[in-house]
């Protein structure tokens, strides 16, 4: 099958953004949203960005012209699917509206149709229960800005079948990016699940008073010279969308349980800059104003204390054959523009160190924390990583 036409259903923040990225790869592509204003917003700032892409020399004027000529807004859904070959989903992260919207896709979309969701958390496989061809559903998880970002996560369903992969994995490199495949529909997939994690725990170490959230922020700027720490960046990008994919986990996931002091945040309504309130204050809602902490703060807090969960949480990823080391790294330099992949950095950092840093974060924190059979198993045969030439990868 040779797919054409693409549907793409919500313009909002995510689907204007892969309808332009489409209909720029040269699809013939619908979009579809529930009123002619949201239609219009989201027509608008395609526009925008398109006009900024000719600014930079990325396209020229007729091939901005041709890209918005691929693109028809529309209100009616029948009108949007019923000749896509395949549907791309981005409406609200609501299971029950995406089971319901998946099954009036179902009813008006050509069977040989390919359904795939932007979910960035939500069970693919319920979702593709509400329709009469889970096999041909599948998640395609999108970076924000779509446009942009390089990133896809390919999510199987327990029904899809590998054509429908196969297509999928075709489309993503068509529209220019780099996917990663997440082999089951694990919560959180590879990305969420991987960064999450880690800063649950500092959002744990900090509610039990061990640490504090500047000693936590300095720690990662000062000594490990990230542009921002954890909780900075909590507050830069919403403290509510990280919520929700760990309330998500905390539902599906048997260990997993949310720090209480991300539930009390939220309960404030601190959910960061554009509350005016986060972690930190802003005095200008809305507007972004880095933190301002003294170095002296940075000498308590391990910087590498994220990385040994989110390296075990990686290996559980690979033991369960959910993904592969390459792609575990792929998802996190590309998505969150990480220098180095964690289980790189777990190679160089040494397995033997990473096993017993967990043993003690375990005892602390709980058995979420407890270091995966496949690193022990690694330490027990001495694959420690870089320093005895073999670990996540091999080495001269
Ligand atoms: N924003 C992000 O950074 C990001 C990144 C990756 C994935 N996602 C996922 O993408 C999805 C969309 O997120 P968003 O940030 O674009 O949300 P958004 O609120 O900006 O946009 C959603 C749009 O869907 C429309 N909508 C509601 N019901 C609809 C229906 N039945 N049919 C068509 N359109 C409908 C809304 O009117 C709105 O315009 C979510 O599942 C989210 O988890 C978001």
């Amino acid at each position: 099958m040779e797919i054409k036409k693409v549907a793409v259903l919500g313009a909002g923040a995510m689907g204007h953004g892969i309808a332009q990225l489409a209909a720029m790869s040269g699809y013939q592509v619908t979009m579809r949203d529930i009123k002619q204003e949201f239609v219009d917003a989201g027509m608008k700032k395609i526009r925008w960005s398109i006009g900024k892409f000719i600014e930079k020399g990325k396209i020229s004027p007729p091939q901005a012209e041709k890209a918005l000529k691929n693109l028809r807004p529309l209100v009616s859904l029948k009108e949007a699917v019923e000749e896509a070959d395949f549907v791309i989903e981005a409406v609200p992260e609501k299971l029950e509206l995406k089971r319901q919207v998946f099954k009036d896709i179902d009813s008006y979309a050509p069977a040989h149709a390919i359904l795939a969701t932007n979910t960035s958390a939500l069970p693919i496989t319920e979702i593709a229960e509400a329709t009469n061809r889970s096999e041909k559903v599948i998640g395609m998880h999108f970076f924000n800005p779509p446009a942009l970002m390089r990133l896809i996560e390919v999510v199987m369903g327990e029904k899809t079948n590998e054509e429908t992969l196969k297509l999928t994995m075709d489309l993503s490199k068509q529209l220019g990016k780099d996917p990663v495949l997440c082999k089951k529909d694990v919560p959180g997939f590879i990305a969420n699940r991987i960064t999450i994690s880690g800063t649950n725990l500092v959002a744990w170490m900090v509610h039990k008073g061990d640490y504090t959230i500047e000693e936590v922020d300095a720690a990662a700027m000062f000594k490990a010279g990230m542009p921002m720490g954890t909780f900075a960046l909590l507050d830069f990008t919403g403290l509510d969308i990280a919520y929700h994919v760990m309330m998500f986990m905390e539902e599906r996931e048997p260990n997993f349980v949310v720090s209480p002091l991300i539930k009390e945040k939220m309960a404030k309504g601190e959910i960061g800059v554009k509350a005016g309130k986060g972690f930190y204050s802003y005095p200008e809602v809305g507007k972004w104003a880095m933190p301002q902490i003294s170095q002296d703060k940075a000498e308590k807090f391990d910087p590498m204390t994220q990385t040994y969960v989110m390296a075990n949480v990686a290996a559980e990823l690979i033991r369960n054959d959910v993904a592969t080391p390459e792609d575990i790294d792929k998802t996190l330099k590309l998505g969150f523009n990480m220098p180095i992949g964690v289980l790189e950095l777990a190679d160089t950092l040494g397995l033997d160190l990473i096993v017993s840093k967990l043993k003690e974060i375990e005892a602390q924190y709980g058995e979420f924390f407890k270091p995966s059979p496949l690193l022990k198993e690694m330490v027990k045969k001495g694959e420690l990583g870089t320093k005895s030439g073999k670990g996540f990868y091999s080495y001269k």
